[in-house]
């Protein structure tokens, strides 16, 4: 079994230099205990090294994309060399102007492949790894020239500031819901814009619905349900930076808990399909498996996932989001993987990255 995605996508260029998945609510789904091994999509990188915090034996790292792969290699390389400010300052989540001296002291420890890729990208250094990806360039186009037209800064800020939930619900309502954040909330996340110059439109094959009325929709959640003074996915797309509250990988209190165990990643190159057929029955605990279900057809998906159920342990545990996509185990699974519904509801509810339509989780029985 082998990707489609893998023969059509460019996989050359970094499209996402951060993990637009909440950490928080995928440690607290994948529950993964001391000494089990885990297998988790690289992606940006961050997610992937967040589960190195709970002490795992081993946690391998797979993605299709080299440049994904050069994202998470640049990540690690930067726990091992520098400082806890000093990575906050590559990622651009702390202003500074001696980024491309950061990433000399790194680029020694980097794989020929990843060096190659990070010299060529100076602008990226220069910006903050965080931004370099095409998704993060979308997001910016709509810092720069989108929201501006909708909202004037100190309203921007207003929402930002700590409120009780009824006091958002009417911000929301009276300040922030008006013709124009519908408008162009719509244009800029509808499909055709997305696929151009956001996601690749193969991601986007087998999406259902209207995509901006959804983007709509889970924006008014971020907005009144959840918090976003404390959300720093929101505070990124709004002003480029996390502000105070960090993701888990980076918040101060995690930087040695990944540091200490780098050695327990294993990073792999390629189709997770092609690695699991490598892999033998009972030996992966959790997996992350981040969206990647939703770029391939039903029945790849439910292959896979029954792939994952013979490499998988009892009582181990996928999680994986759909964005565009319904997606989650078939009737024909029922016997060997059981939805954890109740679970999967209230993070969801909890995702501090809200343009999802859902999070899956699900044991193995
Ligand atoms: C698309 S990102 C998730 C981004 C985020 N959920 C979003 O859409 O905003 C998931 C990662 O999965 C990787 N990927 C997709 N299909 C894969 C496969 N079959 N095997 C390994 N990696 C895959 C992509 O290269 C990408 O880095």
């Amino acid at each position: 079994m082998t990707s489609a995605l893998a023969q059509e996508a460019d996989f050359s260029i970094i499209r996402y230099a951060q993990c637009w998945e909440d950490a928080d609510v995928l440690l607290e789904a994948l529950d993964i205990q001391p000494d089990e091994v885990c297998l988790s999509i690289a992606s940006g990188g961050d997610n992937t090294l967040s589960l190195l915090t709970r002490r795992p034996r081993k946690v391998i790292a797979v993605d299709l994309s080299p440049a994904q792969m050069a994202c998470l290699e640049i990540r690690m390389a930067a726990y091992r060399d520098l400082s806890h400010p000093e990575l906050l300052e590559l990622m651009g989540a702390r202003a500074s102007d001696r980024r491309d001296a950061l990433y000399a002291r790194l680029r020694p420890r980097l794989s020929v492949a990843a060096r190659t890729l990070w010299d060529a990208r100076t602008d990226a250094i220069a910006l903050g790894i965080g931004g370099a990806g095409k998704f993060e360039t979308y997001m910016r186009l709509f810092r720069h020239y989108v929201l501006p037209l909708i909202h004037g800064r100190r309203r921007l800020e207003t929402l930002f500031q700590e409120r009780s939930p009824e006091d958002r619900k009417r911000f929301y309502e009276r300040r922030w819901d008006g013709w124009r954040w519908r408008l162009l909330v719509r244009m800029f996340c509808s499909q055709a814009v997305s696929e151009k110059l956001g996601r690749d439109p193969r991601f986007f094959r087998y999406a259902e619905g209207d995509v901006a009325a959804q983007v709509l929709a889970s924006a008014r959640r971020a907005l009144v349900q959840l918090d976003p003074s404390r959300n720093p996915y929101l505070h990124w797309i709004a002003f480029g930076d996390y502000g105070d509250d960090l993701p888990h990988a980076l918040r101060p209190e995690n930087f040695d808990p990944i540091r200490e165990n780098l050695d327990r990643l294993d990073l792999k190159t390629g189709a997770v399909e092609d690695l699991l057929a490598e892999l033998p029955a009972d030996s992966i605990a959790r997996f992350n498996m981040s969206d990647v279900f939703e770029y391939m057809s039903g029945e790849d998906a439910a292959r896979l996932l029954r792939e994952i159920v013979r490499v998988g342990r009892p009582q181990g545990r996928v999680v994986y989001w759909n964005t565009f996509v319904p997606r989650s185990r078939p009737a024909a699974l029922a016997d060997r993987l059981r939805p954890l519904s109740t679970l999967s509801a209230r993070l969801h509810q909890l995702d501090k990255v809200f343009f999802y339509r859902a999070l899956v989780v699900e044991e193995i029985v």
